[in-house]
């Protein structure tokens, strides 16, 4: 570990998620140790985040991504950097760039499919030359995906070849900048600009049909959503063949009627359309507020699940991750404990280089600290 001014920097600490992984960084610093500090455009946003703290105050590095100096000089004072700027299509590539340069190491929150590919496609040679450990997706998009396909594989005979699918339960809303964010990726679906990966299958991979169906083995419907996490879970597959064997990962949201299939299917259309048009999109980007979110009584009724159901030829197997808020609180909580282990293992020498999915980068340590931190995961 080279030795830098602090261990962590937070990037995006002013936005409604940065805060919250704040004060859950504030609250375990001196536990895990940390020389830490918090990063953004807005020093006195920053100054009175750090002094609002309750556990240690961090640290405050002035920071914009249309300075690209300025993110230099940021990503050369830590060891990690935490990203939660977002949109990341948008945001994030000067800071990856950064990281790479200084030879820092990257986790984000990302959640957009094009941003994580873009990432991998460009980025992964380097950062295996520069010895830099590049993750994206370190929140509820994508650890409970990549994790709970991970344990549920790890069960099953390794050289049979493998049907995993995942569904996902939640009660929960979203931020204003998570909204905004998902019309952006949306966008670039619509436009097909989205990058994308290419991996080699092997060539004894089952299918698994992407429909809408009533699951029995969930009692409820199954909607096969555009989301990132089979994205990460297959080049999991890809990057562990020990653990994984031939697989296929797909991934489905649940409901509970049909008439509720239709709630959440039909408006996703219709803004898959609308973001097409510029009068549509400006209104919609105008609706969802940066800075704003879920209150603190929202977030504690909220909850996930994501179940994982594993076949091979001769056995079975399923993994229940769940836990409270999925979006804030519990990413919160994931990205922290991510970076925390992240550390660890660069003490220990155990990290590996390259751009890695959550499961690649932090495997069982992870499962360990998110265990001990109040996450279900059987
Ligand atoms: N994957 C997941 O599970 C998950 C969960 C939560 C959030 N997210 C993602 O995380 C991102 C942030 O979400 P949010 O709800 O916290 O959004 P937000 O409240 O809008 O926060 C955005 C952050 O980006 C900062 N920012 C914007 N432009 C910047 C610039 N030029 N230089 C430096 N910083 C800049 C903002 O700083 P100012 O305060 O100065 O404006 C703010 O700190 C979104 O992309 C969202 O989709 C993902």
């Amino acid at each position: 570990m080279q030795d830098k001014q602090y261990d962590i920097v937070l990037f995006g600490a002013t936005g409604f998620t940065g805060q919250l992984i704040t004060q859950y960084l504030s609250h375990n610093a001196e536990k895990e140790n940390i020389k830490w500090a918090i990063a953004g455009r807005d020093e006195k946003k920053l100054k009175s985040i750090s002094s609002s703290c309750m556990g240690l105050k961090p640290d405050t590095v002035v920071a914009d991504v249309k300075n690209y100096d300025s993110l230099n000089q940021m990503t050369a004072k830590t060891t990690i950097l935490m990203n939660a700027v977002g949109p990341f299509n948008t945001y994030g590539p000067d800071v990856i760039k950064a990281c790479l340069e200084s030879k820092t190491h990257y986790l984000d929150i990302t959640g957009e499919p094009s941003f994580v590919a873009s990432t991998y496609n460009l980025h992964h040679l380097t950062a295996e030359h520069n010895k830099v450990c590049i993750v994206n997706c370190c929140g509820f998009d994508s650890i409970p995906a990549d994790f709970a396909a991970w344990l549920t594989a790890l069960k099953l005979p390794q050289h049979e070849p493998k049907s995993l699918k995942g569904f996902i339960r939640t009660n929960a809303t979203f931020s204003g900048g998570t909204l905004t964010t998902a019309i952006q990726a949306l966008h670039m679906e619509a436009k097909k600009i989205s990058h994308k990966v290419k991996l080699k299958r092997h060539p004894d991979t089952p299918k698994i049909s992407l429909k809408i169906h009533y699951a029995k083995e969930i009692q409820g419907w199954a909607i096969p959503m555009p989301v990132v996490d089979p994205h990460i879970v297959k080049r999991s597959i890809y990057g562990l063949p020990e653990s994984y064997g031939p697989a296929a990962y797909a991934q489905f949201f649940v409901r509970t009627s049909f008439m509720k299939v239709l709630k959440t299917v039909l408006p996703i259309a219709s803004a898959m359309i609308m973001v097409r048009f510029k009068f549509f999109r400006d209104k919609m980007f105008k609706k969802f507020s940066p800075g704003t979110g879920p209150t603190e009584a929202r977030r504690a009724q909220s909850k996930f699940e994501v179940i994982c159901f594993g076949e091979s030829t001769t056995a079975k197997a399923k993994t229940t991750f769940s836990g409270g808020d999925p979006g804030y609180n519990e990413t919160s909580k994931m990205f922290s404990q991510a970076a925390f282990a992240l550390l660890d293992l660069l003490k220990n020498n155990k990290a590996k280089c390259g751009v890695l999915t959550p499961v690649e980068a932090f495997g069982m340590p992870l499962v360990d600290r998110l265990r001990a931190e109040g996450i279900v995961l059987e």
